[in-house]
């Protein structure tokens, strides 16, 4: 501001001098005209001078902020390398040795072992928490995928295959998840280990690294054991979306029994984003069976049900009705025969995405990028995104399994890919794992209804250790 005001007055003078100068000089020189054209160049380029200068500032902000948003992009497009070193094999007797031949110890052996050496690899202890309320200084907004995260009391977030809503209202994410704060254990010799349901969990955050506990949404019910919600069933991956028509949240979530016999969807409304949510309801929607699911609402408003079916072997999409409080006529049967769960939908560039894993219950595998030009179908398989680590890691989806993904406002192209690292031994200690997800780029799989053409972008999930996410979003100030 000084300069400007400075440079401002100074120019005044300046200007009436030049004039008094050059009409002396034309009166007695043959020169004159050139004269008069060149110093009107001169102050021509003078003000030219004058305007780049005050804007320079302004723009050198922003190209610095573009620079360093592609620097941030491009560090997480950087293929990071894990090598874990395999613990050396275990002394035994003799007679143990010649009872049963010890097999070849695989990773994935050592990560589903309770008593490996090398468990801490896969589960960090507390000790290297993510804890965004103590100074983190240097190690602010960065994601350690893996490690416990705290909220902001200090306790580890309990929000397992959970999913992220904005509430345009509040500019807030609100995270919901099984809450599972609770002992593991076997209801039948055979069956998943489970934990009693307690509830959805909920978090609110505005930077999507500082959470905190917004209590249980949605709880079990304690005595009635013929309600849906009684400890003893399953509630497994609940997901919100709001409702433009009618202001209510909706949550849509997996309800079962403990064998996993009613697969079924179950329905809950708010007025609120931090609930209460009333239970309405559960049913097999289009009449078959329903186990992992996930909701997507469209840029049009229009939302859809994602559910395994038919013994997982295939998935079914429909639409819900306008008020989202139950599917439609309308649905199709996806991805038939592929055997796959776990569904994660996106939409990019008008083209819709979806991240599933395999069916091995609590056990890690490998993820598939599926496409779409409509969200009805038909959809293709483009492969396994997942990319950096090492082989293991990308055969398991780094140790996890795919649950949400969440569009970044401002970041075209780039989304937090969310799972859950499963512990099968201790449920509530199972990790989260978000990783940058981006499209972009051609995929690399001829693909079945594209005659050879690539149609869609490329789906990829970066492993790192550790990452932030680029500019605004690393920052302090937050600009939602
Ligand atoms: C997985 C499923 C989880 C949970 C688990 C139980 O296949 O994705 O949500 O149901 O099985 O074993």
């Amino acid at each position: 501001m000084v300069t400007k005001i400075k440079r401002a007055n100074s120019s005044k003078p300046m200007s009436r001098n030049s004039f008094v100068f050059l009409a002396r000089f034309s009166s007695g020189s043959r020169c004159s005209t050139s004269t008069l054209v060149w110093s009107l160049v001169v102050v021509l380029l003078m003000l030219h001078l004058y305007t780049l200068i005050s804007h320079t500032d302004v723009q050198s902000k922003e190209i610095h902020r573009d620079m360093s948003h592609r620097i941030l992009l491009r560090e997480l497009e950087e293929v990071e390398e894990e090598n874990i070193q395999m613990p050396p094999p275990r002394k035994r007797s003799p007679r143990a040795a010649k009872r049963k031949p010890r097999r070849p110890t695989t990773l994935i052996d050592e990560f589903l072992d309770e008593s490996s050496q090398i468990r801490h690899v896969f589960f960090p202890t507390i000790k290297t928490a993510v804890d965004p309320m103590v100074d983190a200084g240097n190690d602010s907004f960065y994601y350690y995928p893996g490690r416990i995260w705290l909220d902001t009391e200090g306790n580890p977030i309990q929000a397992h295959g959970g999913g992220i809503l904005y509430d345009e209202k509040s500019r807030t994410y609100y995270w919901y998840g099984e809450y599972k704060d609770g002992p593991t254990y076997h209801a039948h010799k055979k069956g998943a280990a489970r934990v009693d349901v307690i509830g959805v969990g909920c978090y609110s955050s505005k930077d999507l690294w500082t959470w905190k506990n917004e209590g249980i949404v949605l709880a079990a019910e304690e005595r009635n054991e013929t309600h849906d919600l009684h400890k003893s069933n399953v509630l497994e991956r609940p997901k919100v979306i709001y409702n433009d028509r009618t202001g209510k949240y909706v949550m849509w979530m997996h309800i079962d029994d403990a064998n996993y016999t009613k697969a079924s969807i179950g329905v809950a409304i708010s007025d609120s984003p931090t609930g209460p949510f009333d239970y309405l309801y559960s049913k097999r929607p289009h009449g078959f069976e329903s186990r992992d699911m996930t909701i997507f609402k469209d840029d049009d408003g229009v939302a859809y049900l994602v559910y395994s079916s038919e013994d997982n072997t295939e998935l079914h999409i429909g639409p819900l009705d306008e008020n989202y409080l139950d599917v439609t006529h309308v649905a199709r049967r996806i991805l038939v025969g592929q055997h796959r769960e776990a569904p994660a939908l996106f939409k990019h560039e008008g083209t819709y995405y979806m991240i599933t894993s395999g069916c091995t219950g609590w056990a890690p595998n490998e993820a598939l990028a599926h496409a779409a030009e409509s969200i009805m179908g038909p959809w293709e398989t483009m492969g396994n995104p997942c990319i950096g680590g090492n082989k293991v890691f990308r055969l398991t989806t780094f140790f996890a399994q795919s649950t949400f993904v969440l569009p970044l406002p401002g970041l075209p192209g780039l989304f937090i890919f969310m799972a859950d690292r499963w512990n099968p031994a201790d449920l509530r200690d199972s990790r989260y794992v978000w990783l940058p997800l981006t499209a972009g780029g051609a995929a690399d799989q001829p693909l079945d209804y594209s005659f050879g053409f690539p149609l869609w972008s490329r789906v990829s999930i970066y492993w790192h250790k550790r990452w932030r996410l680029p500019g605004e979003w690393s920052g302090m100030k937050m600009k939602l």
